[in-house]
């Protein structure tokens, strides 16, 4: 059986976030589960270099203002279709921006790419036909669109891994990106006086899936929904929530080449890390409370804000921070400012560095995600398997992933890390004071590690649902 997924990012051939490492771990799980997946991504510059020798098996001379060929090549195991397209993506710069800031076309970039998925699902590529399309977030949402308006029944889901990017643009963009002006209404693609790309996907796919249970139920919350919880309740019998797992190839304490290898029975290499990472950042390398640290886009659904009241606390009970991360400018400014308040205590590296983030979870004590929403989140996963005890806000899949110490967990031999909630500086101070005494608990702290170490984090289960879910639609 055979699925297209198409996605703006996977991981390793181009990565900017989470969506990256989901994207393109997803094949692999799904191979064990009978399902053989195909991955449409656009021909970003350099991307068609890395795919070996390719075939193109599909062409458009005309895809949204220029010629298209689209290339089958494989990568690390996995069948890559490459859509290449150069007035759309030979650009300097990242998948969504360049120096000045966002592409002024992203719509039509990623309508295309949809556009050229829907059409291989409705007609093949080659002597190749999926049985299901999968899309990812906006830049895939169109996809299962095109393929309801057209009338074709190729069975489509659709997965939200944030619902706060929509994909939103003027109306005056609808012949642009080839919708019909019959959807244009609020049951259909248009969103306050706008075009919602998401919301066309939201309204004509069969199924959609998110990535926590937790998340497909805040969805529905004014809270959390963006302005699209209203969709979510008229689709809540097509939405389910399944959760992320991480690579174990790319995430195992016991083989990983960054750092001292280390596992739940043998902790001294943990202990090198930690002095390694210490010195790394150039902190006190005599730290009497634990070293956090924090690895994240520096934006407000990290809840950034928050990290003074959490660095206080820490340099308080004895501790220090450690973070990388990179994004607005006013964050990356505060966290610079923490350093230099706290110097030796609080540390910090502006930029993104896959190397250095596996090095801090290998050396980390502790690993702060104080999110203000959070589909799944992953650096609490690489967390857990590494020994580095998270501390989470209790939203989306970090209250799904994580158990907090509380009397009852703590008697229980159950509880991973702490969690707080709700999330504030108050809770947080006293979540990270909490942390902070757990660590002192060297017995406590200990079994709290090597529980969240033998956690089964994989793709297993979660793969099993996805194929069960294509299978569903195909049987429908
Ligand atoms: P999101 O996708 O919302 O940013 P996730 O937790 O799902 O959040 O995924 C973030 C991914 O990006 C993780 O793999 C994390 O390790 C990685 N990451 C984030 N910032 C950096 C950085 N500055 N350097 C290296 N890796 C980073
Ligand atoms: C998004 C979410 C993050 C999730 C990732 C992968 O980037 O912000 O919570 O883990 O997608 O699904």
């Amino acid at each position: 059986k055979q699925v297209l997924s198409v996605a703006s990012e996977a991981v390793p051939l181009i990565k900017t976030g989470g969506l990256a490492d989901v994207v393109g771990a997803l094949p692999a799980a799904l191979a064990g589960q009978g399902w053989q997946m195909r991955m449409m991504l656009p021909a970003y510059p350099g991307l068609l270099g890395k795919l070996g020798e390719t075939e193109v098996v599909w062409r458009d001379e005309a895809l949204f203002g220029g010629p298209a060929a689209l290339h089958l090549g494989r990568h690390g195991g996995v069948d890559v279709l490459a859509l290449e397209a150069a007035h759309l993506y030979e650009r300097e710069g990242g998948p969504y921006a360049g120096p000045h800031g966002d592409y002024w076309d992203n719509a039509e970039r990623f309508a295309a790419l949809c556009w050229a998925a829907a059409a291989v699902a409705r007609d093949g590529a080659g002597d190749w036909r999926p049985d299901v399309l999968h899309a990812h977030d906006w830049q895939g949402a169109l996809a299962p669109a095109y393929l309801r308006y057209w009338g074709t029944n190729v069975p489509t889901v659709l997965t939200i891994h944030n619902v706060a990017f929509q994909g939103r643009v003027g109306t005056d963009k609808i012949g642009a990106l080839r919708l019909p002006y019959e959807a244009c209404h609020p049951g259909g693609y248009e969103f306050w006086g706008d075009v919602s790309m998401l919301k066309a996907g939201l309204t004509t796919a069969d199924a959609i899936t998110t990535v926590s249970p937790r998340y497909a139920e805040e969805l529905m919350r004014a809270e959390y929904g963006q302005g699209l919880e209203g969709v979510m309740v008229a689709r809540a019998s097509a939405l389910t929530g399944i959760l992320n797992g991480i690579d174990d190839t790319v995430w195992n304490p016991e083989a990983d080449p960054e750092c001292a290898p280390f596992s739940a029975t043998k902790q001294a290499g943990k202990a090198k890390n930690r002095k390694a990472l210490l010195e790394e950042f150039q902190m006190d390398p005599e730290l009497s409370g634990p070293l956090m640290v924090l690895v994240s886009r520096l934006t407000p659904q990290k809840g950034i804000d928050l990290l003074p009241a959490a660095a206080e606390a820490l340099v308080e009970a004895g501790g220090g921070l450690a973070i990388l991360g990179s994004g607005d400018l006013w964050a990356e400014d505060m966290v610079r400012g923490l350093a230099t308040r706290f110097p030796g205590r609080v540390s910090v590296k502006i930029g993104y560095d896959e190397g250095l983030s596996h090095r801090m979870f290998a050396g980390g004590d502790a690993v702060l995600v104080p999110s203000r929403f959070e589909p799944c989140g992953l650096t609490q996963l690489y967390g857990l398997r590494y020994g580095c005890v998270p501390l989470v806000a209790a939203v989306g899949g970090l209250a799904d992933t994580v158990i907090g110490a509380s009397p009852a967990t703590l008697a229980a031999n159950a509880a991973t890390g702490v969690v707080f909630h709700p999330v504030d500086a108050l809770a947080l101070r006293q979540s990270v004071r909490q942390l902070c005494s757990l660590y002192a608990d060297r017995k406590t702290w200990g079994a709290m590690v090597r529980r969240g170490m033998k956690a089964d984090l994989g793709w297993g289960a979660s793969a099993a649902r996805y194929a069960a879910l294509y299978d569903r639609l195909l049987a429908a």
